[in-house]
């Protein structure tokens, strides 16, 4: 059963850290593109859809596996699973500010360059890399 367990928590990862890499990307784009334009509308219903459709669900299975995988076999004790913990709560983080981003390119209120969007979009990859690290390595 826990194989099975870890085996969705992956799958979830890998879904909801898709979405984290790309939706920063599309906002590169969506920051230049004209209010008002074809391509401006149509970058907020790819958002839209990307959030609701992919990423949230994503994260909601990925935390509620991952905790059941860190209390049943871990009792949540462990230096490398306190660290991913935290991390993944940065993580969870940077979602809720691309939430945030999401709804102020819906009302057309956003204030941010494509240069922001272009720094945003490598935080999710560094966090993903340490991550991956301390779970698979667990150096401590
Ligand atoms: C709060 C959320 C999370 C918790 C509590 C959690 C906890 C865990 C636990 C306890 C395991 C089993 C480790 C083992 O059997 O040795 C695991 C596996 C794994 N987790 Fe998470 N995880 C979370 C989120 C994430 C995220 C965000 C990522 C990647 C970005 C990730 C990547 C992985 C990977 C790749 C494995 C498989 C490691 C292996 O081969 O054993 N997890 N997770």
């Amino acid at each position: 059963m826990y194989e099975w367990i870890k085996a969705f928590h992956v799958m979830a990862v890998i879904a909801w850290m898709a979405g984290m890499l790309y939706l920063p990307r599309l906002m590169v784009y969506h920051a230049e593109a004209q209010i008002g334009s074809i391509q401006s509308e149509t970058f907020k219903l790819m958002e839209r859809r990307l959030l609701k459709g992919i990423i949230n669900p994503a994260m909601i299975l990925t935390w509620v596996l991952g905790l059941y995988l860190a209390w049943t076999a871990f009792g949540f004790k462990g230096g490398w699973l306190h660290g991913k913990i935290l991390l993944v709560i940065l993580l969870s983080g940077i979602h809720g500010f691309l939430v945030g981003r999401v709804r102020a390119f819906a009302e057309d209120r956003n204030d941010k360059s494509p240069r922001f969007y272009r720094i945003i979009n490598e935080v999710p990859a560094v966090l993903m890399a340490l991550i991956v690290i301390l779970v698979i390595v667990k150096p401590f």
